[in-house]
């Protein structure tokens, strides 16, 4: 389709677009948090006498005076409520809330509040908790998979390769820090927030709050990237309405940078191990996956690393396994790319060695194994076509040129590599509604309560709005993150295109069957038949009808909805990357020269966006690869790089031109638009990929990202600290 700019640049690049702490409220107070600095215990004194008295004060509220709060529901996965007790479960837990009547006056109290602790040992390295590591009970997705013998597999195989690999913890690093303005006006609660799910909000604070739906309301006109941080909600969203109720106006809570460090999940490290039987041909035989990721000790995050070995590649044997190690953090959360994007880490990394291992091209030993069915459901994918992936991707780049021995590429000082991985994702959907109208002038509106958090769904409902009502985009307004508009579900899982774009088709068609209808007097018209052109309709076998002659004064409008069908396929999108890292010999500094992604994802709506979408995953998996970690202090139980100096995420002298580009395709499956979503797919498989690279330039393997120029130094193949 159309390569189209965003819709919304100028009102970003304007300010013009409102961010949640950009709005502006009568009286507005303002909320300062105050956290545990230790990882573990309980409080052991609180005197916040000073702090009350401080000028400007409104408020302190601390365990001993906040209400009491209901439990907060499916959404506030974090589960301990803030300030009901005097435990501390992980350094940055909330143990006050000052709100006074300017910013700089609320820090000034915050500071004056006196907490001392007692402390209680605590783990913080998954390291150190293996022994404590636990099966879940229950999960979205079955927690362990097995079909076939891996056992028997394995011993049937020509070759073993059975290797462990580590992903570091890392943070979501959003530029919009997470903020909620909270306004309690006559017993009504109105929320902006920075959220990726105002619905999730909304149902989060009416149970805690025990307010009903109809007293609360949540708007995210835009959100400054969320990348899973916002999904769930978190300590902040209820204690800003907590203090809004309780000084009886309107309070605004934005996290400081280092608080965006602890006041919501994180990505958990992961210790992966995989074992891959095979015959001399390349040809799988087994493939044994397992993984165990930090968690809180109060509340459950899975990363289900492993998930991406049940449908990768053919194997007549797979099994896969998970587990939970507690440590005494906040709890980790899904993080662009969750699940799939530290899981390929480990399956392409064990892919590569098995290529060394046989001597096999490492694109020839995927296509050996290329699978047709998922392997594990046995059913067809809904749409696949990453052979092409693998060809174009080998071609771009030039991969026939490369030489298959390690260390062969040498330019100059530069030890030069070639490496390539697949990438996949599980396709996410979710029960959507959208509600598209018309005025007299034929401006069209285009209403979901979904939010827009920087990826292009503006853009994008519009064309498929403007596509389906046969109308030119510029007429589309679209309004979106508010929960007084028709419910979506959260903007997460690379679901929205493929959910909300359907639910905007079908309104938009159903309300051109309406005109149409209304335009020939007779019921259920063909959409077709209609055509807009301007403020006026054209019908085939009708006269052209001004809209004013046909709707009136008032718009006319159409709502609909759209839910994922339970057909029996299996979802996946898909790529092939392939990267160039060059790696100066005396620093051991590794940099990435080249990066190639081709991607299968059914229909691309806009290939301009999606471009975007792709080299902003690419750059994140640069930053997997070479650059970010979250390490925590074992004797202070703290992450150690609360702020963008010290948590290094790439920046532009670390990002080369990046080629990414699709496949043509179109999945009948993905809804009514075609696609399977791609927001997450270009984070996965680049890791691997520069690991892979890594290891051809230097002959040294290093099994855990991120790969630093002191573990290459040091060349153990083991990049924890
Ligand atoms: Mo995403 S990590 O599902 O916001």
């Amino acid at each position: 389709m159309t390569a189209r700019t965003r819709v919304d640049g100028w009102a970003k690049v304007t300010g013009a677009a409102r961010y949640a702490a950009d709005h502006r409220l009568d009286n507005l107070a303002h909320a300062v948090l105050v956290t545990s600095t230790v990882p573990a215990g309980r409080i052991a004194e609180l005197d916040v006498t000073e702090a009350e008295r401080a000028p400007g004060a409104l408020a302190v509220i601390t365990h001993r005076n906040a209400p009491r709060l209901s439990p907060a529901g499916d959404f506030y996965v974090q589960t301990v409520l803030p300030l009901q007790d005097d435990l501390i479960r992980y350094e940055g837990e909330p143990v006050a809330v000052v709100v006074a009547d300017r910013l700089e006056r609320a820090g000034e109290a915050a500071a004056l509040v006196r907490v001392t602790y007692e402390t209680a040992p605590a783990t913080v390295e998954l390291d150190d908790a293996l022994p404590d590591a636990y099966r879940l009970g229950a999960y979205f997705e079955p927690i362990t998979s097995s079909v076939g013998d891996v056992a028997a597999g394995l011993e049937r195989a020509d070759v073993v390769v059975e290797r462990t690999y580590t992903t570091a913890a890392r943070h979501h690093s959003t530029m919009e820090p997470s903020a909620t303005l909270a306004e309690w006006r006559d017993g009504m609660l109105t929320l902006y927030d920075a959220t990726q799910g105002v619905f999730n909000v909304r149902d989060a604070v009416c149970a805690a709050l025990d307010l009903p739906a109809d007293r609360v309301r949540v708007i995210a006109e835009y959100v400054g990237g969320g990348f899973g941080c916002k999904g769930f909600v978190w300590p902040h969203q209820l204690i800003a309405p907590m203090a809004a109720r309780t000084v009886g106006g309107a309070v605004k809570l934005v996290l400081t940078r280092a608080q965006t460090f602890t006041s919501h999940g994180y990505q958990p490290p992961t210790r992966q191990t995989v074992t891959l039987g095979a015959a001399r041909d390349g040809r799988l035989t087994a493939i044994r996956h397992t993984s165990v990721n930090s968690t809180s000790t109060y509340a459950d995050h899975l990363e289900m690393a492993a998930i991406c070995s049940r449908a990768m590649y053919a194997c007549p044997a797979i099994e896969t396994d998970h587990l939970l190690a507690p440590v005494s953090t906040v709890l980790p959360t899904p993080m662009r790319a969750p699940s799939d994007g530290p899981g390929m880490v480990a399956l392409e990394s064990a892919m590569d060695e098995l290529a060394y291992e046989l001597d096999i091209d490492p694109v020839e030993l995927r296509l050996r194994n290329y699978a047709e069915r998922d392997p594990t459901k046995g059913r067809p994918f809904s749409s696949k076509a990453l052979r092409a992936c693998y060809a174009e991707g080998a071609r771009r780049f030039g991969w026939a040129d490369r030489p298959m021995r390690p260390g062969a590429l040498r330019d100059g000082n530069d030890l030069v590599g070639w490496g390539m991985a697949s990438a996949t994702m599980a396709t996410f959907a979710a029960p959507a509604s959208a509600r598209v109208s018309i005025d007299a002038d034929g401006r069209v509106l285009v209403e979901a309560g979904s939010q827009e958090i920087g990826t292009g769904t503006r853009t994008v409902l519009c064309q498929l709005a403007a596509e389906a009502l046969g109308c030119p985009p510029e007429r589309v307004t679209i309004r979106l993150g508010d929960t007084t508009l028709p419910p979506t579900g959260m903007t997460a899982g690379s679901s929205t295109t493929m959910s909300v774009g359907s639910a905007v088709q079908l309104a938009a068609r159903s309300l051109r069957t309406k005109l149409a209808s209304m335009a020939l007097a007779e019921g259920d018209a063909p959409a077709e038949l209609a055509r807009l052109d301007g403020d006026a309709l054209v019908v085939e076998g009708a006269p052209r009808t001004p809209l004013r002659e046909l709707i009136g004064d008032d718009p006319v409008g159409a709502e609909a909805s759209w839910s994922p069908s339970t057909a029996d396929v299996s979802m996946h999108t898909f790529g092939a990357v392939f990267a160039e890292v060059r790696i100066d010999a005396d620093l051991c500094l590794p940099r990435v020269s080249r990066l190639v992604g081709v991607y299968s994802a059914g229909r691309i709506v806009n290939p301009l966006t999606a471009r975007s979408q792709m080299i902003g995953g690419m750059t994140w998996g640069i930053g997997q690869a070479l650059l970010e970690r979250s390490p925590v202090d074992r004797r202070l139980g703290r992450f150690v790089n609360k702020n963008l100096a010290g948590y290094l995420v790439p920046v532009n002298a670390d990002v080369p031109e990046l080629d990414a580009s699709f496949v043509d395709e179109h999945d009948e499956h993905a809804g009514t638009v075609g696609g399977r979503g791609i927001g997450e797919l270009g984070a996965v498989g680049v890791g691997p990929a520069i690991a892979n690279a890594v290891f051809h330039a230097t002959g040294t393997r290093i099994r855990g990202l991120p790969i630093a120029p002191e573990t290459l130094l040091r060349g153990d193949g083991d990049g924890r600290d």
